[in-house]
C-alpha cells in the first residue's frame, strides 16, 4: 500500500516537473559517434539513510530516469553508505572493481573520498559529485543551490522574529555535518542574512547529521542560555529541527520559538501545519535527480554537447576550479505555500500530510481533502 502511493507520487511528482528544467534529453542525442550504446552501468552512491529523502526520491527517481534514457537497457548499481566514510570508500572501489560507465557520487566525507575519486579517473571511470560537493578530480557537479537555501532559512527566521527582531535577541544555529561542504554553505548563507540582525549565542556543527547529536547539543544551550532566553533556533535541516523541538519540549518549552529545517520532510511538512516548525526549504528534488541522470548518461555515452548543454554553470572545489556544474533554485517552505509546492508537485498526497489527528489544523491552514 505505501509502495504504491510511493510510486503514485512519484510518478506524479516527475511528470509535474517535466518542463520545469530539463533540456528533454533522450537516448537520441546530437553527438554524432557517441561512445558508448544504451547498456550501460551508472554507479550510485548516497550517504545516509536516517534522512528520508535519498531512498525515498533520490534512488528511485535517478534509477527510472536512467532507464527511460537508455530505452530500458541502462541500469543503476546503488550502494549507500549509511553515514559511514570507509564504507563508502570501499563501496566506490567495488564499483571500480564492476567497471561501471560511470559514477554518481553524494560523499559522505567530501575530502577523504578524494583517493577514490582518483582510483575510478584512472581507471577511466568518470566521476560526477552528487548534492555534495565531493574533491578529487570530478567530471561535474550537480546540486541545489546551497547558499541560497542558507539564506532562504536565515531570511525566513528573521521574517518569523518580526519588526521587533533586534541585535539583543539571542538564536542558536544548529549546523550540519562537518564533513559535508554543503553544511558549510547553509552556515555561510544564512549568516549573511542573520549577521548584524541578532546574536548568534551557541553554535554547533551536528556529526553526521544526527538528530540525536542536536538534540543533545540543543540540550546543553538550553542549559547555559535559560530555555526562556531563546528567541529563534536556525536548525540547518528538518532531521535536525526535530531532534531541536524534542530537546525544547524535554525542558518544559511549550511555546516554540520559531525553528527553520530544510528537506519538506513529510514529519516537518506536519509539524509546519501544527506551528511547532516555521519553515523548511523545499527542494524539487526531480530536478536534481533526473538531471544528475541525464548528465550521467551523457558522459558515460560520450555526447560532449548534451554534457555540456547539461552543466553551464561552473563551481571551484579546494582541489578543482571551473567544474561544469548546474545549480537547481530553492523556495522557502511555510504554511502558506504547502498547497503550491509539496502537494501540487505530487511529492506528498494532501491525505498522506493531512492525517485526522491534524484535521482542525489542516482546515485552518486552508488545506482541505
Ligand atoms: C543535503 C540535505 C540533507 C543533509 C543530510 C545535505 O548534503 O543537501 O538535503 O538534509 O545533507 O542528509
Amino acid at each position: 500500500m505505501r509502495r504504491t502511493a510511493m510510486s503514485l507520487a512519484l510518478a506524479t511528482l516527475s511528470v509535474s516537473l517535466v518542463g520545469c528544467g530539463g533540456l528533454g534529453v533522450t537516448g537520441d542525442g546530437d553527438d554524432a559517434s557517441p561512445t558508448k550504446g544504451d547498456d550501460i552501468t551508472v554507479g550510485l552512491l548516497l550517504p545516509e539513510k536516517s534522512n528520508p529523502q535519498y531512498e525515498q526520491f533520490h534512488y528511485p527517481v535517478i534509477e527510472a530516469k536512467v532507464e527511460s534514457l537508455t530505452g530500458g537497457q541502462g541500469r543503476v548499481e546503488y550502494a549507500n553508505a549509511e553515514a559511514d566514510a570507509a564504507q563508502q570508500a570501499r563501496q566506490l572501489q567495488q564499483m571500480i572493481n564492476d567497471r561501471v560507465d560511470v559514477i554518481l557520487l553524494d560523499p559522505v566525507d567530501a575530502h577523504t573520498i578524494a583517493g577514490e575519486v582518483r582510483k575510478a579517473k584512472e581507471a577511466g571511470i568518470p566521476v560526477i559529485a552528487y548534492d555534495r560537493l565531493a574533491e578529487g578530480p570530478i567530471d561535474a557537479y550537480i546540486t541545489f543551490d546551497n547558499e541560497l537555501v542558507g539564506g532562504v532559512q536565515g531570511r525566513s527566521l528573521l521574517e518569523a522574529l518580526g519588526e521587533d527582531a533586534g541585535i539583543s535577541d539571542k538564536i542558536v544555529m544548529m549546523n550540519g555535518s562537518p564533513t559535508d561542504p554543503n553544511a558549510q554553505q547553509f552556515k555561510a548563507g544564512a549568516l549573511l542574512a542573520l549577521d548584524g540582525k541578532v546574536t548568534i549565542a551557541k553554535s554547533f556543527d551536528t556529526k553526521d547529521w544526527k538528530p540525536q547529536n542536536a538534540e543533545k547539543s540543543m540540550t546543553e544551550a538550553i542549559d547555559d542560555l535559560g530555555r526562556s532566553n531563546i528567541k529563534a533556533v536556525y536548525a540547518a535541516n528538518d532531521g535536525l529541527a526535530g531532534g531541536v523541538i524534542k530537546a525544547l519540549k524535554a525542558a518544559g518549552v511549550t511555546d516554540l520559538p520559531p525553528i527553520t529545517g530544510q528537506d519538506a520532510e513529510l514529519a516537518a511538512v506536519r509539524r509546519i501545519i501544527t506551528g511547532e516548525q516555521y519553515m523548511s526549504v523545499y527542494k524539487p528534488y526531480p530536478q536534481e535527480a533526473e538531471r544528475a541522470a541525464e548528465i550521467a548518461v551523457a558522459k558515460a555515452q560520450g555526447r560532449d554537447i548534451q554534457f555540456h548543454a547539461l552543466t553551464p554553470d561552473r563551481v571551484d572545489s579546494p582541489t578543482g576550479k571551473g567544474i561544469p556544474a548546474y545549480l537547481v533554485p530553492v523556495v522557502a517552505l511555510t504554511k502558506d505555500n504547502i498547497k503550491d509546492t509539496v502537494i501540487r508537485d505530487g511529492m506528498y498526497r494532501l491525505s498522506d500530510v493531512c492525517t485526522p489527528r491534524l484535521a482542525a489544523d489542516c482546515a485552518a491552514a486552508g488545506l482541505k481533502k
